[in-house]
């Protein structure tokens, strides 16, 4: 099941909350600063023993101070005008999340709007991707969450979920 929601993504009590994070894993600004202050101390500390990621590769940590169990994280491609291969390293954040998560027993997943904040990534064409790969992954999981910040990114996040389910309405 797909469910769109505005808010925190900290406050999220799934089995996975997805970290759109920059490459040295170490924490940063947006939902990546966030997450980090949330979770407390003890992330950034087992994130340094990850040593990196690149970009559309995803890692998975424990939750700490979270209410979520764990986070994984993925690093979002920076927007450069979209012929650097953008869309296929945003797709690859969400494809790889969802292997890493099913690798790991996760049945309840959120989701931020990577890429879309710091990275520049323009909304609708960064919707598209994610809601599409959540439709591919959306029978393996019980839940897959959309959490958007901003009430323009659900109403954005609902319009095209109604949009791809009527294109392929077997999903
Ligand atoms: N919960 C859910 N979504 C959030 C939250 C939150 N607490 N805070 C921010 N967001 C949303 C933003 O509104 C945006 O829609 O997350 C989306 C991604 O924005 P950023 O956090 O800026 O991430 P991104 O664009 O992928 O840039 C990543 O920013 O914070 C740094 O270390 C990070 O260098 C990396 C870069």
């Amino acid at each position: 099941m797909i469910e769109i929601i505005q808010g925190d993504i900290t406050t999220l009590a799934v089995d996975a909350i997805v970290n759109a994070a920059n490459s040295s894993l170490l924490g940063g600004g947006g939902v990546d600063g966030a997450i980090h202050r949330a979770a407390g101390p003890l992330l950034v500390r087992y994130c340094r023993t990850l040593e990196g990621c690149r970009t559309g590769e995803a890692r998975i940590s424990p939750g700490f101070e979270l209410p979520a169990r764990r986070v994984i994280h993925t690093v979002g491609p920076v927007w450069r005008g979209g012929n650097r291969y953008e869309a296929a390293l945003l797709k690859a954040c969400y494809e790889n999340s969802f292997e890493l998560a099913l690798q790991n027993d996760v049945r309840s997943i959120a989701f931020p709007a990577i890429s879309t904040g710091v990275y520049g990534y323009p909304g609708e064409p960064a919707a598209i991707i994610a809601v599409s790969a959540m439709l591919v992954y959306e029978e393996r999981f019980e839940q897959i969450i959309a959490c958007c910040f901003s009430a323009g990114d659900a109403a954005l996040y609902r319009r095209v979920l109604a949009e791809l389910r009527e294109q392929s309405p077997v999903q």
